[in-house]
């Protein structure tokens, strides 16, 4: 059976040429381009990577991809990474594992920044997914408030244990439940100025290129 994820993942991986600095995505249809990184380092590919967060760091050391510090880049040639949902103006929603405050700080130094995805997560309108917003522990009821007073209702993301999961950035993500989204742009602004949060899964204006695939394997690059 065709899963479109792994065929979008080893598609983008056609992107990264010799010598690039390339930005490491998080998520089960990133996973397929690092494992995809992992075979043609291994092949020769001289190219260093920065992972978005510690799953993906873990992954691309057991693949003995090499690895540089985020501190040490002004700039990255190319960051691959998947979205929970893609608008027609590549606006996107990240977060659904709850690495988007890295992933956003990544894509916010890529020159070319790909994002990969099954066609079920296309939309005409972002919403339907809830959408993450990272706050941190000492003003979790007071941030909460003020994020569900631009019109959502919310709730803490939990880890299968029932305690509240923990950031990578030691951090707790609330799911909000906006519905509909018709002005990202708008609400990005809105939820950032907020001071407990600390970033949010509203992608704006930062893809250049979409490439979704569906179960027959037929991509679409726009
Ligand atoms: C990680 O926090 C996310 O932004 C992922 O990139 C996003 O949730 C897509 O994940 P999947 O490829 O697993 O659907």
């Amino acid at each position: 059976m065709i899963n479109p994820k792994q065929i979008v993942g080893e598609k983008a991986a056609e992107y990264i040429k010799p010598g690039m600095k390339v930005g490491l995505g998080t998520g089960s249809t990133a996973y397929f381009t690092t494992l995809k990184v992992g075979q043609l380092v291994k092949e020769g590919l001289d190219i260093q990577c920065v992972p978005t967060s510690k799953s993906t760091e873990k992954l691309a050391k057991e693949l003995n991809i090499p690895l540089i510090d985020i501190a040490s880049v002004d700039e990255l040639d190319i960051t691959i990474d998947g979205a929970d949902e893609v608008d027609q103006n590549k606006h996107l929603i990240k977060g659904g594992g709850a690495a988007h405050t890295r992933e956003k700080i990544v894509a916010s130094i890529t020159k070319h920044y790909i994002i990969i995805v099954d066609q079920s997560k296309l939309v005409k309108t972002l919403g339907t997914f809830k959408l993450p917003v990272e706050i941190i522990p000492f003003a979790k009821e007071i941030s909460q408030r003020q994020v569900e007073a631009l019109g959502c209702t919310s709730d803490w993301r939990l880890k299968e244990d029932g305690e509240i999961l923990i950031s990578d950035n030691g951090n707790y993500i609330l799911d909000c439940n906006f519905h509909s989204i018709p002005d990202p742009a708008n609400l990005n602004q809105k939820l950032n100025m907020i001071p407990g949060v600390v970033e949010n899964g509203l992608f704006v204006g930062m893809a250049n290129t979409i490439i979704s695939g569906d179960q027959n394997g037929h991509l679409t690059i726009f």
